[in-house]
């Protein structure tokens, strides 16, 4: 069966949710599509940490009230090295602030938003292939869960179908982009304690990095410098707490039960081909960060802010000045997220194999950050977010 839309959106995370709510508001129609069910996408445990644009573009616009009233606002993180904690205080350097708000909880908002206004969201429904991407008529062949195939024609077809999804190859084909893989990955648990500190804790210590987050007062969220190929169950509880509390010096961590343990890999992407025609990639689909920073959510939602606009002009306007720049306006913020996330990366955890001379390069490079107004006001300013180019457009609208 032949249906059509206007924008069909390959995948229902962060990044497809939110454009089917940011273009519904300009009167613009679109299908969602989804490989997985509403259950899986709505728990699996991901970041944790908003910019503050992107709390005002979820809140301003009715996608999420919760993230204000749920959601904690930190104004600041602990760098921790050398067995001493050095604050960078967010509000002081540049007034800007993030929110402590999971992102499966942003997906659980986005979901009941989209489908109290009547979004065709469609879960289980597995995009298999992307034609005609060259013509302004591209498809979207899928298929449901009972092998019911569909064909979807859309004005514009939207990849935000992640690092896995058949959009990137319709986009890109076989040229893939810029990439690194880094030796290390980190072993992620969340567990029924209170909170052992009241903000996050950045720690490069000589075993290795490690991240004291935080859930809610009564579940908490910590990272551990692993390698890649660390099986998840391979700890026992006692082991788990023990390697943490060794790598932030300085804290007694407050334990409780673990239940829930996962391997985050590292890697760096960045496709060489952001749109094909009448097909565009976002998010995911278009770019990796590692997670150190948490910018892979925030910066989904800069592409989105962006390419609204640029759908907006082509769909409403009949003007596809902004869409055909896209790739190009959206490089700009990619490159400094890749560039903040590698840096946080290499600057926090300990290389393999590295000589004592790294090692101490290091620590200068931790203390040229935080015993510098300019060194804290940097990392101030990525991490809290730089400004959302098309943020006014989708907040005045
Ligand atoms: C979290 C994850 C991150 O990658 C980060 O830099 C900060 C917090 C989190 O899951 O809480």
């Amino acid at each position: 069966m032949l249906e059509r839309t206007r924008v069909a959106i390959i995948g229902a995370g962060p990044a497809g949710l939110l454009l089917s709510h940011l273009l519904h508001r300009h009167g613009i129609e679109s299908v969602v599509l989804d490989s997985r069910t509403r259950e899986q996408i709505e728990t699996t445990i991901r970041a944790g940490i908003l910019e503050q644009g992107t709390v005002e573009v979820l809140a301003g616009t009715g996608a999420s009230d919760r993230v204000l009233t749920v959601g904690q606002k930190h104004e600041g993180i602990e760098l921790r090295f050398g067995g001493e904690g050095h604050r960078v205080d967010f509000a002081d350097m540049v007034g800007r602030a993030v929110w402590l708000y999971p992102q499966h909880e942003v997906l659980k908002d986005l979901i009941a938003t989209r489908l109290a206004a009547g979004q065709d969201l469609r879960f289980g429904v597995t995009a298999e292939r992307v034609e005609d991407a060259g013509t302004t008529r591209p498809r979207v062949l899928a298929r449901d869960a009972d092998g019911n195939v569909s064909e979807i024609e859309a004005d514009v077809v939207v990849g935000a179908d992640g690092s896995r999804g058949v959009t990137r190859e319709a986009v890109a084909g076989t040229r893939g982009g810029y990439f690194r893989e880094y030796p290390f990955a980190w072993f992620g648990i969340l567990c029924e304690a209170p909170p052992s500190a009241d903000e996050l804790i950045y720690s490069n210590s000589p075993d290795g990095f490690a991240l004291i987050s935080q859930r809610s007062p009564t579940v908490q969220r910590m990272y551990f410098q692993c390698a890649p190929d660390t099986d998840p169950g391979a700890y026992s509880e006692d082991r788990l707490w023990e390697i943490l509390q060794a790598r932030v010096p300085g804290t007694t961590l407050r334990e409780g039960r673990v239940f829930q343990r996962d391997v985050l890999r590292f890697r760096s992407f960045v496709t060489h081909e952001m749109r094909r025609g009448r097909v565009v990639l976002v998010g995911d689909a278009a770019h990796t960060v590692p997670p150190t920073g948490a910018k892979g959510m925030n910066l989904a939602v800069a592409d989105v802010v962006l390419l609204t606009e640029a759908l907006r002009a082509l769909l409403l306007d009949k003007d596809g000045r902004l869409f055909d720049a896209f790739p190009e306006t959206a490089q700009d913020r990619i490159w400094k997220a890749q560039h903040f996330s590698w840096w946080m990366t290499s600057m926090l955890h300990l290389q393999p194999g590295a000589a004592a001379f790294d090692r101490r390069r290091q620590l200068g490079e931790l203390r040229t950050v935080v015993e510098s107004g300019a060194g804290r006001a940097y990392l101030a300013e990525a991490y809290t977010g730089w400004p959302l180019p098309g943020r006014e457009a989708i907040l005045g609208y």
